[in-house]
């Protein structure tokens, strides 16, 4: 926690923008596209930045400022911007700091849109990434060319819920003076801070366990002031903000954050401890099972292991499908972080575009099954899940 700061939860509840002259106790919603002015001089001084103040909603908004200055205690940041989607976030942030030429470093376990966005878009902008394995970090250092910007990562990774030692990532970010960037969206700030750790910027998809009721699409990035200067200059121009209703629900949602995430990591511990010792799962993966290949990591940057559990049923494909067909209580979907538990088939789902050589590259087997741990009472999650496998 910064100096000064209050404690986490608190200051998840209390970061709220200032009371207008109805003195209402929760924050109202500006749905308003823009500003007023006093008059010519307030004008002229607010769009020569000789003012803060809000301009125009694409710039910034009560709402997503509250958002944006929530975010920033909680991961410990200087500054942000709110996005309409998480991808919204992840293409502006890479966008405004790579130029034509530039080279980006990534773990080859990442979200299959922000893989499809390396290996399909940036290079019509001449912008090449070389992958890493999750457990390679070594291999790292030889990938680095004078062309390379960025080392991007997830951690826990989207689907395999495998775990990236931050520091050791950080660290070699620092020593090669490279931007360090982590989508923190399956960790939540409440579970992991990776600034702490070196990263220079923090990505989310607030869609995830920052909204946790699977009602609105956001994003945001956060991370140092300078960085996050050339971030917002990028995207106030280019138009991805964040609706203000959507930011109001988010900051909202912010408020019960920690609750919520301790009780989706303990149902998941359930779940996955529950999995482990069932004689029709051939594996089952979740950051704070022992089993978990990157448990003592896990421990020293999490405080638990997150919403999400990845198993896989005995008996491949088949035997895979018949338990989405058998699933009664937890919904079929491909969104996670969500109150309700969601089983999901990344193979054919969220990965989708991924070749299958890529997909099992990053352990994503075409069996593997995605479960979003819910807050229903856990012995209805299991229950649900059990009477599927049997
Ligand atoms: C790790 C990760 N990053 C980014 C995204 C993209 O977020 P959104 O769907 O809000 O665009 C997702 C979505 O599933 C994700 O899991």
């Amino acid at each position: 926690m910064r100096k000064g700061s209050k404690q986490f939860e608190t200051e998840a509840i209390r970061t709220q923008m200032e009371r207008s002259q109805n003195l209402e106790h929760s924050s109202p919603i500006y749905m308003t596209s823009s500003f007023v002015f006093e008059d010519a001089e307030d004008m002229r001084a607010s769009f020569a930045e000789e003012k803060e103040r809000n301009i125009y909603s694409r710039y910034s908004n009560p709402n997503n400022n509250e958002l944006i200055e929530k975010v920033c205690k909680m991961e410990g940041a200087e500054n942000g911007f709110a996005y309409a989607s998480g991808m919204a976030a992840v293409f502006s942030t890479l966008a405004a700091l790579l130029d034509a030429g530039d080279h980006v470093i990534s773990s080859k376990s990442i979200f299959g849109s922000t893989h499809t966005l390396f290996t399909n878009f940036f290079p019509k902008w001449n912008i090449s990434t070389s992958y890493f394995d999750v457990d390679d970090l070594d291999s790292i250092e030889g990938m680095i060319q004078p062309n390379t910007k960025i080392i991007y990562a997830e951690s826990p990774t989207n689907p395999g819920v495998d775990v990236l030692d931050l520091e050791a990532l950080g660290n070699i970010a620092k020593k090669h003076g490279l931007i360090f960037i982590i989508d923190n969206c399956f960790a939540t700030p409440y579970l992991q801070q990776p600034i702490k750790f070196g990263a220079d910027l923090v990505i989310h998809s607030g869609t995830k366990l920052m909204d946790g009721q699977g009602r609105v699409l956001a994003g945001i990035t956060v991370g140092s002031g300078e960085l996050m200067d050339k971030v917002y200059r990028f995207s106030r121009i280019t138009g991805p903000a964040l609706s203000p209703f959507n930011a109001w629900v988010l900051s909202r949602s912010l408020e019960t954050l920690a609750i919520r995430v301790d009780r989706h990591c303990e149902n998941a511990l359930k779940l996955a401890t529950f999995l482990e010792g069932h004689d029709k799962i051939e594996w089952v993966k979740y950051p704070f099972l022992k089993s978990h290949p990157m448990h003592e990591i896990a421990k020293k940057q999490m405080k638990a292991g997150g919403c999400v559990v990845a198993f896989e049923v005995k008996g491949g494909l088949d035997a895979g499908r018949k338990f989405f067909d058998s699933i009664e209580l937890l919904s079929l979907s491909a969104n996670l972080g969500d109150s309700r538990s969601i089983v999901t088939h990344p193979a054919s789902t969220t990965h989708s575009k991924l070749t299958t050589e890529e997909r099992l590259a990053v352990g994503i087997s075409d069996g593997m099954v995605r479960v979003s741990v819910g807050l229903e009472h856990i012995d209805d999650i299991i229950a649900d899940v059990e009477q599927a496998l049997g």
